[in-house]
């Protein structure tokens, strides 16, 4: 008998995201629902998301803009996230949200995101 350390027996539901960065270079993606849109880009190795705090919503630096026919997709930021977009390197807009905060879900299949020019 093979047994495999980490088969919970739970289906993964992947998820499409497209990530775009300042440049326009597009990196279409796929992430497991509860991943979060920094894990995201950071475990598909998409440049242009730094994530130095490593998710804990300190850094300020998996800034991101939600394109703009998916904003509505999206839970409202909570205060701290709110506090820490004040930080961004490149001003923040009504569709920054910092990656590190925005879980994967099955009704983000297919978003597009959209890097800044610089996260430091
Ligand atoms: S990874 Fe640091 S705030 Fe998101």
């Amino acid at each position: 008998m093979v047994l495999h350390p980490v088969d919970t027996g739970k289906i993964l539901s992947f998820q499409r995201i497209t990530f775009v960065t300042a440049e326009g270079t597009k990196y279409p993606v796929e992430a497991p629902v509860g991943w979060t849109l920094m894990e995201a880009a950071v475990k598909n190795a998409v440049p242009g998301i730094v994530a130095e705090c490593g998710g804990s919503c300190a850094c300020a630096t998996c800034h991101l803009f939600v394109a703009s026919e998916w904003s509505g997709a999206l839970p409202a930021p909570e205060s701290v996230e709110r506090d820490m977009l004040e930080c961004t390197a490149e001003p923040a807009t009504a569709h920054s949200r910092l990656g590190c905060q925005v879980r994967v879900t099955a009704q983000l299949d297919g978003i597009v995101i959209h890097l800044p020019q610089s996260q430091v």
